[in-house]
């Protein structure tokens, strides 16, 4: 099956083949085609380029070949969403309440809200309908542009509810056009059977949720949210070595609410992600330095919770790259909009567009091991791609944020 899109007004984002992320001044550069068309066959993108002729179906009929008119639109590929925690079960619009009034994320989390109200909540749903009700999210988010998606577990917190989340990932998997990754995040709170006894719970996680997870290959990551209040640098490390074992590396959760080591902890055991990031020094810059470690940052939390913003435009400074995600969950962040999350990157961490898309493409794919084969326009990738209504710039995307501008997603 051929696919040829025709008319493109600016093809953006194209990379040579072999670049997995971009980093401190070529993340501000953008690669793109005035008046371009782009061949798909058998799902990726085979070829591309300035379209020089009129070019339509009458006058190139082939077989098997479908045509599209971009009208003018411009063709980029779809986000790529490294961090969220997409399969829940129910929300959690009454603490939405609590913190309207004024408590905070820990408070909430203090008086046994937060995590552990969702993973009450997940506990009495059956797979099945938990299923259902990620998927409602997996088809909000791809019709808003989103082509590959990271779900995290971590609303078990229990050996058989950690299954059950983990599975009904795999079965999104399976089902969904996106490309999906699992993350395994037993450590995201001590669950309500451990409470006063957390070292018990790191046991727990170690010694038989680990083991479980690896024997059904259920993760491609694992993640710990090391921060106050949650899961030590100690508590972090022990996992992280567990999981080594299993050759399953890491995504961190660190420094959301204070700094926290996790950046440190994250680097040493080769994560390939370390996300969140509200709270840094130039400690945690100096130490993702030379790693191969994608600084993440989720802005979408930081407008929820009211937290400060990543410090995005110094660590791009300092020659790192950058990227961003939705962190789309119903305590911090219950939006999966990447496009919200550009305008935020834009807005109010004041990156330039040109940065703000490559930490939401090239460098959010890297961020879930996906960069090989997702985040550019490059011939090879899948074919995953926004055509867009005919847009006066990059900058309108960010810009005019609420604005609808998306024609059509093609997903392979
Ligand atoms: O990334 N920080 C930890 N985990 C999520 C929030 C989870 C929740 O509140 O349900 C986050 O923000
Ligand atoms: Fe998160």
């Amino acid at each position: 099956m051929k696919t040829i899109i025709y008319n493109i007004g600016k093809l953006v984002g194209i990379l040579p083949e072999g670049v997995l992320k971009l980093e401190g001044e070529a993340m501000g550069h953008v690669e793109s085609i005035e008046n371009a068309y782009l061949v798909i066959e058998d799902g990726l993108i085979s070829e591309f380029g300035p379209q020089n002729e009129e070019l339509s179906p009458a006058e190139n009929v082939a077989e098997a070949t479908e045509y599209i008119d971009a009208k003018g639109g411009y063709v980029m590929p779809c986000f790529c969403d490294s961090h969220t925690h997409i399969v829940y079960a129910g929300c959690r619009d009454g603490e939405f309440r609590d913190k309207i009034a004024g408590l905070s994320y820990e408070e909430i989390a203090a008086r046994g809200g937060g995590i552990l109200n969702s993973a009450d909540l997940l506990h009495e749903t059956s797979e099945d309908e938990l299923y259902r009700q990620s998927m409602e999210r997996v088809n909000e988010i791809m019709s808003m542009g989103t082509g590959a998606v990271e779900i995290k577990s971590g609303y078990g917190l229990t050996v058989e509810d950690e299954l059950k989340m983990l599975r009904v990932i795999r079965r999104i998997k399976e089902s969904s056009p996106i490309t999906v990754k699992a993350n395994f995040l037993g450590a995201h709170a001590v669950g309500r059977a451990y409470r006063g006894r957390q070292s018990e719970y790191v046991d727990l996680v170690c010694n038989e949720m680990l083991p479980r997870v690896a024997e059904e290959g259920l993760a491609d990551y694992v993640d710990v949210f090391c921060d106050a209040g949650f899961f030590t640098v100690e508590e972090t490390a022990r996992i992280l070595e567990k999981a080594a074992e299993y050759g399953i590396q890491p995504k961190i959760h660190a420094n959301e609410l204070e700094v926290s080591g996790g950046v440190q902890v994250g680097v040493q055991y080769n994560a390939l992600s370390v996300d969140h990031l509200e709270k840094t020094t130039d400690a945690e810059i100096e130490a993702l330095r030379g790693s191969g470690t994608m600084p993440t940052m989720l802005p979408g939390c930081s407008f929820f919770l009211g937290l400060p913003y990543g410090r995005a435009k110094d660590y791009i400074q300092a020659g790192l790259p950058v990227a961003l995600a939705s962190d789309y969950n119903p305590g911090s962040s219950p939006s999966g909009n990447m496009r919200f999350v550009m305008a935020l990157g834009c807005i109010k961490m004041r990156l330039t567009p040109e940065q703000s898309l490559n930490a939401c493409t090239i460098n959010s794919a890297y961020a879930m091991g996906v960069s090989d084969i997702l985040g550019s326009i490059t011939v090879g990738k899948k074919a995953n791609l926004i055509i867009t209504k005919p847009i006066p710039s990059l900058a309108f995307i960010p810009y005019s944020h609420q604005t609808p501008i998306i024609e059509k997603i093609i997903i392979s």
